[in-house]
């Protein structure tokens, strides 16, 4: 089955991140979030990084303006009643996603395949929501979507091999490569990055070293692009606390164990770039970082 028309529940970092690559690639997107402030504010985001690839020579304007053009969106989320495949990229909750998910399985049409971007919530959970959890799937986007090849794919108990082979198959449209895995806590990509960037957490706690000599150390010594620090408040440190928290409660393992300071840090509002405090500070919500 050829999926043309998608839509991405969302419109943050990720969710604009879907909306844009697929857009680019040719598939018509619909695009809904809660709010019209939250929508417009996705679709600039949209723009202005369609923009940069087009000054940047990687994209023709011609293609920025038709992708632009492919791409509607609203709050309504019986707009999405014509996709064949939905993406939901909203906050990292369980309840909410599956609040969502049981909304969704009544208006996308019974055919239409459900995915959830979840970074580690269980696929087989979310699919639970639904009356269709064959066609139910995790296609994990990373962060930035345009730039970042991978997909990963998870296959929850229930979901069908033609779901993920339809997935898959657009996820190469999209020019991704989607890789599949099981449904397991935090999948694999973040069962294995996460321990890092809490660890990196506890050094800067312990006091070994300030988060700029944590992030030089890995850049410089591990050539990391970003380091860890920067990474975390790139990603979201409540997104990368409600991670550690799955890997921690769904794996049973202290060794997952949240550092004290991520806790305090989310609790006081600082969430990295998109609140523009984190380890560093930014120029406001999702704005450049200021130097120290
Ligand atoms: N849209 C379009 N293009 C973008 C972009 C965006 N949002 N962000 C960056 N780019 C492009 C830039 O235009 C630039 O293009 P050229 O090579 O043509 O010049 C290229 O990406 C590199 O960007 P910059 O020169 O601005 O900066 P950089 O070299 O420092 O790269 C980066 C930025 C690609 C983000 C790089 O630092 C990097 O790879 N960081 C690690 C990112 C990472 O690990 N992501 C995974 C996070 S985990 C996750 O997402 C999953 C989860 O569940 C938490």
């Amino acid at each position: 089955m050829s999926i043309e028309t998608i839509g991405v529940v969302g419109a943050g970092q990720m969710g604009g991140g879907i909306a844009h690559v697929a857009a680019l690639s040719g598939k018509n997107v619909v695009l809904v979030d809660v709010t019209g402030e939250l929508v417009s504010r996705g679709l600039k985001t949209i723009e202005k990084n369609l923009g940069r690839q087009a000054e940047k020579g990687k994209i023709t304007s011609q293609a920025r303006e038709e992708a632009r053009a492919r791409i509607t969106a609203g709050t309504d989320l019986t707009l999405l009643g014509g996709c064949q495949l939905v993406v939901e990229a909203i906050v990292e909750q369980e309840a909410a996603k599956r609040d969502l998910f049981g909304k969704l399985d009544t208006i996308v049409p019974a055919g239409g395949i459900l995915a959830s971007n979840t970074s580690s919530i269980s696929i087989t959970r979310l699919a639970a929501a639904t009356n269709r959890p064959e066609k139910f799937i995790g296609m994990h986007f990373m962060n930035p979507v345009p730039v970042m090849v991978l997909v990963e794919v998870i296959r929850g108990i229930a979901t069908s091999g033609e779901t993920v082979a339809a997935v898959c198959d657009l996820a190469r449209e999209m020019g991704k490569t989607p890789v599949e895995c099981r449904d397991y806590p935090g999948f694999v990509s973040n069962r294995v990055l996460m321990p890092m960037l809490n660890e990196a957490i506890f050094a800067v706690f312990e006091g070994v070293a300030t988060p700029d000599a944590v992030d030089s150390i890995m850049k410089l010594g591990m050539n990391h692009p970003m380091g860890p620090l920067t990474l975390a408040d790139f990603i979201g440190l409540d997104t990368c606390l409600s991670i550690l928290r799955v890997l921690h409660s769904g794996l049973g393992d202290d060794k997952y164990r949240p550092c004290p300071l991520l806790v305090q840090m989310v609790d006081a509002g600082w969430l990295g770039r998109k609140s523009g405090r984190g380890f560093y500070r930014y120029s406001g919500p999702g704005g450049d970082r200021i130097p120290s």
